[in-house]
């Protein structure tokens, strides 16, 4: 009966549609969206776009940052195939993972960011929680100290900094500050710039450090000048959030590229950490990461990761599982971790020849300008110092594409595009 019921009405109201169709939808209905303004597109998003629909035969994509090998190809890490073929032979089920994520990936994450067997870890002083790659793993945090951090809620980034921090950090509902950091005249750091501007830091505020490989300017501090910037943070009574998105994939080393981390632990900092495995295992689209908090006491590590996982659950309830377990089964074992170890140290050898032979091309094609900074920043980015007219040019009469700073992916430079590309870099500068 109901049925029939529900049958009549359906059908009734289709009538009453086809009849009033026309006059439904040319009449301004007024929605509950109509104020919604059109948003800016993604600047990188936007650079493929525009680099899809060139049809120059000799087009190069340097504004994506996601690795490609030598044929510029996308990368599947041949550690990842072994991990996946022995994950699929064991049959594993689907359940929910739990609100922090995988335990064993938990601990090997903090293991592979401070060096095995470190005190942190040994005492239990670390709140690790799986997140969602660096991006996810760094909003957990940011709500963590958002919620529950003692000082002022005001963190400081460098400038300039990886364009996502900024909204992040802001969503999360902390306000963003800046500190000098690139200084465009040496295409290198603003040290100087950098200590005078920490120094003015208020006490007990939030300072943002990228680990290694700094994003997008490829410039990262000595060990000496890591060493004096650890000892005005804890003069100023900052509190470090490192991020960690290259561990591994800057020099090849993964014990080089955490060395800061390290280093200010050693020094006696508490810190936070998040971490993304998207570029040192080519795990971008699996959205694996991780976020620590060091405290100062297991019982106080105990009583932070309650609180984060309490942010966690209504957020997304609980991590994903399959790249989790991907990184676990590679980095608890052996031969896995050995194969990796290889494969990520190839993928940075790969980009520093790539650095030295753009560079040597310059210099081929007649260059004069310096461009040593192409060999001594590192990771995936080279701030080139083109600045936005000669960047339109590269565009316009070259088909490369890179973002309007003048930031390069050097892993979108290969053997078969380098003269080409360094050639094209020369015309638009000399
Ligand atoms: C400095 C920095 N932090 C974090 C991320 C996070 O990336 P993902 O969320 O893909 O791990 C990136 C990626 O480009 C980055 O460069």
């Amino acid at each position: 009966m109901s049925h029939h019921i529900r049958f009549v009405v359906s059908s009734a109201s289709n009538n009453f549609l086809k009849n009033n169709y026309n006059a439904i939808t040319t009449r301004s209905v007024s929605s509950w969206w109509s104020k919604v303004e059109m948003g800016p597109p993604d600047a990188i998003l936007g650079i493929t776009e525009a680099f899809k629909k060139d049809q120059h035969p000799k087009k190069v994509n340097l504004g994506a940052g996601a690795y490609r090998d030598d044929n510029g190809k996308p990368y599947v890490l041949p550690c990842v195939k072994k991990a996946e073929e022995r994950l699929a032979a064991k049959n594993l089920d689907k359940e929910y993972s739990p609100i922090s994520g995988n335990g064993d990936f938990c601990t090997y994450s903090i293991n592979l960011a401070l060096g095995e067997g470190h005190d942190v870890v040994k005492n239990g002083l670390n709140a690790t929680v799986q997140g969602i790659s660096g991006t996810g793993s760094l909003f957990v945090g940011a709500n963590f100290l958002s919620h529950f951090f003692p000082g002022n809620k005001d963190i400081y980034l460098p400038t300039p900094s990886w364009g996502n921090h900024k909204p992040l950090f802001t969503l999360a509902g902390l306000s963003i500050k800046s500190y000098r950091y690139y200084d465009p005249h040496t295409c290198g750091l603003n040290f100087q710039g950098l200590l005078e501007d920490i120094s003015k830091v208020p006490k007990r505020s939030i300072i943002l450090l990228h680990a290694c490989a700094h994003n997008p300017t490829g410039v990262d501090p000595s060990p000496e000048q890591w060493a004096e910037l650890s000892a005005l943070i804890k003069q100023q009574e900052l509190f470090p959030y490192f991020d960690m998105a290259y561990q591994g994939f800057a020099s090849g080393d993964i014990m080089k590229d955490n060395f800061a981390v390290r280093l200010f632990l050693q020094e006696g900092h508490q810190i936070a950490l998040a971490q993304s495995f998207a570029k040192n295992f080519g795990l971008y689209g699996e959205r694996v990461g991780a976020f620590s908090l060091i405290t100062g006491s297991k019982e106080e590590a105990q009583r932070a990761l309650s609180q984060i996982k309490i942010l966690i659950r209504p957020m997304y309830s609980n991590p994903p599982i399959h790249g989790a377990r991907i990184v676990s089964e590679i980095l608890g074992d052996n031969e896995l971790k050995a194969q990796w170890l290889k494969d990520v140290k190839g993928m940075a050898d790969r980009m520093i020849t790539a650095r030295t032979k753009l560079k040597e091309n310059l210099v081929k094609n007649g260059s004069t300008r310096n461009w040593s900074h192409i060999t001594d920043q590192i990771g995936m980015f080279c701030y080139t110092g083109l600045t936005e007219p000669e960047v339109t040019k590269l565009t316009k009469d070259f088909s490369i594409y890179l973002t309007k700073d003048g930031r390069i992916s050097i892993a979108g430079v290969c053997s078969n595009n380098v003269e080409y590309i360094a050639h094209a870099i020369h015309q638009v500068t000399k």
